[in-house]
């Protein structure tokens, strides 16, 4: 087992600093050489991809947390309507079109029961679908149209982290593909979204290369009595993502609120023994987080910030500094907060591969 481990003391750990990599094999072949154009095999008719209306995204856990992003993706750059269910609680509703409908299943292990589920129940509908999975000749894969493979290489941890970001950058992929399709993308635009995904896998390795940093902010706070995490836009997933990190390895309580929902009622759990850890990198309408910034701090609280400047606010103890990759900032964000759990959970001797009462494929519903 150590073996498989090369040397980290976690497979958690392990698959964290392979990001880069799987980053790196998720857009493998992915762009054309002039790095302008997507070449993304998606096996559905170019003229239904034109006239989709919708596109229905179910999926489970940090899937669906890749689901919510995506969706910000495909809404802005791809001119389609997304909804994302959680596939337990997905009903196909009968007063769409099926054949406008795109399901689109996002699942690691291509297992998962509640997705499979409704999956079956859009296709009983008659609606088209598409699996982004990770694992070859899964179930997953037998019962879509296609399926577009996110690449991120086995991963053993229960806590998914490369299998995340992989899912986001494939995604981005996807949201290309459609847009230009559909025409509703500027060349300006195609630059920004595959350069950024094309800075990715470097981003990521500075923020590995932070990691000491992280590693004693998490020392810091490890005691706290709650851990929230508050964002915008894409902001939005990593902060609920990033939460969910550190209740699986950690155990701990955490939450993550869309920024400017915090004032509506979760400020009143805000104390001098909750930090309160913020998205304000691009992508993540940063400037209107800081005032939830200032809110938090004036009542005590620990603050922590994700950002490219780190100057931002003078109102944050800390800031994780997040490298320049424009729209794809808030998902090295997010690996910046994947080792922030990792190193409370490690703090308090938690079993991090295998956390209590989880699986890492949940195939009952
Ligand atoms: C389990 C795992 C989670 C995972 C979820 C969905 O609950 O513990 O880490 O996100 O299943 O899994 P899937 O394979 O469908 O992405």
């Amino acid at each position: 087992e150590a073996a498989g481990k090369s040397g980290y003391d976690h497979y958690m750990l392990k698959e964290i600093h392979e990001q880069p990599r799987a980053l790196r094999q998720a857009i493998s072949g992915r762009i054309d050489d002039l790095g302008t154009e997507v070449e993304l095999d998606v096996g559905l008719p170019e003229e239904y991809l034109h006239s989709l209306e919708e596109i229905q995204i179910i999926a489970c856990g940090t899937s669906y947390h890749a689901g919510l992003y995506a969706k910000e993706l495909l809404e802005t750059h791809a001119d389609i309507r997304v909804t994302v269910h959680i596939a337990s609680e997905y009903e196909f509703t009968g007063d769409r079109d099926p054949w406008r409908t795109l399901v689109l299943a996002i699942t690691q292990s291509g297992e998962t029961a509640d997705t499979l589920s409704a999956l079956r129940e859009a296709n009983r509908a008659g609606a088209r679908s598409l699996a982004l999975t990770n694992t070859l000749g899964s179930t997953v894969t037998r019962e879509v149209d296609d399926t577009i493979f996110i690449r991120a290489g086995p991963e053993i941890g229960v806590a998914a982290t490369k299998t995340f970001v992989s899912q986001v950058a494939t995604a981005t992929l996807l949201t290309v593909h459609l847009g230009m399709i559909r025409g509703s993308l500027t060349g300006q635009t195609v630059d920004a979204l595959l350069n950024s995904i094309q800075d990715l896998p470097g981003a990521v390795q500075q923020i590995l290369d932070q990691e000491s940093t992280i590693k004693r902010a998490a020392q810091q706070y490890a005691d706290s009595d709650a851990f929230f995490y508050i964002g915008r836009q894409a902001g939005y997933p990593v902060a609920i993502e990033s939460a969910l990190k550190l209740k699986e390895i950690a155990y701990d309580h955490a939450e993550g609120f869309p920024a400017g929902e915090l004032k509506h009622g979760p400020l009143a759990l805000v104390t001098p023994d909750t930090p309160v850890i913020a998205l304000l990198t691009a992508g993540t309408n940063a400037e209107k987080t800081q005032h939830n910034i200032t809110e938090v701090a004036s009542r005590g609280a620990p603050t922590i910030g994700l950002t490219g400047s780190p100057d931002v606010d003078p109102d944050l103890d800390l800031t994780f500094e997040i490298p320049e990759c424009g729209l794809m900032e808030p998902v090295a964000a997010n690996v910046a907060l994947q080792l922030f759990a990792y190193h409370v959970a490690n703090e308090k001797e938690r079993p991090i591969d295998k956390p209590r009462n989880l699986a890492k494929s949940v195939t009952v519903e």
